[in-house]
């Protein structure tokens, strides 16, 4: 059975009727994980035992694809971190709140953060900077499934990037509308809500 996920109209107690339009299809997204994979690989290919630190929750299936694309001389080590600077609505609310920050010593070792999307900026911003006084790394890098320039206060750049899009408000493939949505196998922009 072929289901159209594209056409689905979610019910949403907070939302009213939720519109999801198709973006980027599950196949899409994970074409260009893998070009972004190969590209990590070079980099990171000759370095000691790369850190991959995934940035819960949204980034989680970002990761899991991403990590299986990467091939590197050393086995690659995962740590999480969830890191919140959206409350439920779809407004950043400026503040970076830091619910799981438990790393163990990974002093001067060669990091790839992972991300789901940088927006303002602030959630990367504050992490990559706490990375650089905590544990001074060799190599601190950042890869993102999406980016939205538009929307930046602070200065920052991923090192790697998905898709770059519009200022639009994207769910499925991780990313979430007040905890809903993350399960959507491709990426969307909600629309009709509220
Ligand atoms: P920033 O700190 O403003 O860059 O926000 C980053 C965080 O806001 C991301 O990790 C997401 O959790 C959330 N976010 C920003 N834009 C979107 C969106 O379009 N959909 C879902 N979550 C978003
Ligand atoms: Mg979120």
């Amino acid at each position: 059975m072929v289901v159209d996920l594209s056409k689905r109209v979610y019910k949403d107690k907070e939302a009213g009727t939720a519109k999801i339009r198709e973006l980027y299809s599950g196949e899409r997204v994970r074409a260009r994980i893998a070009e972004l994979g190969r590209q990590i690989s070079e980099d990171f290919q000759d370095l000691d035992r790369p850190v991959v630190i995934g940035v819960m929750k949204g980034a989680i299936f970002f990761l899991a694809d991403l990590m299986r694309t990467i091939e590197t001389h050393d086995p690659l080590q995962l740590e999480f971190v969830r890191l919140a600077s959206y409350g439920s609505a779809t407004e950043s609310s400026g503040v970076v709140q830091t619910p799981y920050l438990d790393l163990p010593n990974i002093a001067h070792r060669n990091i790839l953060v992972v991300e789901d999307i940088i927006d303002s900026g602030r959630t990367a911003k504050f992490f990559l900077d706490y990375l650089r006084g905590q544990f001074d790394p060799k190599t601190l890098k950042l890869a993102a499934l999406l980016d939205k320039p538009s929307r930046r206060v602070t200065e920052l750049k991923a090192d790697y990037t998905g898709f770059t899009i519009d200022d639009l408000f994207v769910v499925g493939y991780g990313l979430d509308y007040a905890e809903q949505f993350r399960e959507l196998p491709f990426l969307g922009e909600l629309v009709d809500f509220g």
